[in-house]
């Protein structure tokens, strides 16, 4: 069976893990390399997309690819593109902060699983709300997240981290810092408070969103909520960081 790992190039630690993870599943693992314009929402971000291709070979191979593959536009969509619609579950955070984006996503994952056929494909946790619109595409694929690779500091691993500048940097793990010391929290109320206020002590984080979601619909938790998960997105220098930790023991 095929395992195909779906990028858009750039690749670091994060996608190595997802690579390792088909390798373990599959002797054939198909890593696409394809920078998605129909995702962008602001056209100016795909033109600031880091492109690495040697780079990309090489960590794809040292981390098990058998085959990496960089579709021309024209493979993906040729002739009239079928947008394809998100699930509900895209219309609230990522989705609303980046119209259209998740409809991009979706989109483009349907025409790579179409093309290279596979049995199962890998995503990062990372993006848990693009995780569970994949989930939600109710696919033959079978669909497996992998957890979040990070940092000494517990940033999350991200093509856009080279972004930040030196301070900046310094500051970026506050989303880390904010979701540990709310994770073991009693009550949501006080994790949220603790999510706030952790947030509010770096100013440079402009935030977008930090709230506790119920991972099947992503409506806010309350106590009783079985899986419970902080999800916070916001820029530093400009540049969007988004990381997400399951709250609880
Ligand atoms: O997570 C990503 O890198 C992209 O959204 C994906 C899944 C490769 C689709 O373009």
């Amino acid at each position: 069976m095929s395992v195909l790992v779906p990028t858009m190039g750039a690749l670091h630690k994060g996608h190595q893990a997802l690579i390792k993870r088909a390798r373990m599943l599959s002797k054939e693992v198909v890593v696409s390399i394809f920078i998605n314009p129909l995702q962008f929402e602001d056209p100016t971000e795909i033109t600031k997309y880091p492109r690495t291709p040697e780079r990309d070979i090489e960590l794809a191979t040292l981390a098990g690819a058998t085959e990496i593959w960089m579709p021309e536009y024209e493979e993906i969509y040729p002739g009239e593109i079928k947008k394809l619609k998100a699930s509900s579950l895209g219309d609230s955070y990522e989705g609303a902060s980046r119209p259209g984006h998740f409809d991009g996503v979706v989109t483009v994952v349907n025409r790579l699983f179409e093309i290279v056929r596979p049995q199962a494909s890998i995503f990062g946790e990372k993006d848990f709300q693009q995780l569970q619109i994949i989930h939600a595409m109710k696919s033959p694929v079978e669909i497996i997240g992998v957890p979040t690779v990070r940092e000494y500091d517990g940033l999350a691993l991200s093509s856009r981290n080279i972004r930040l500048s030196q301070s900046g940097r310094m500051s970026a793990n506050v989303i880390y810092r904010a979701m540990t010391a709310a994770r073991l929290a009693p009550t949501i109320a006080i994790a949220q408070e603790i999510i706030d206020t952790t947030i509010s002590t770096e100013i440079g984080f402009k935030c977008d969103y930090a709230v506790i979601i119920d991972e099947a619909d992503f409506s806010l938790a309350t106590d009783s909520t079985k899986h419970k998960r902080a999800i916070i997105a916001g820029w530093i220098d400009g540049v969007r960081l988004i990381d997400n930790m399951r709250m609880g023991a």
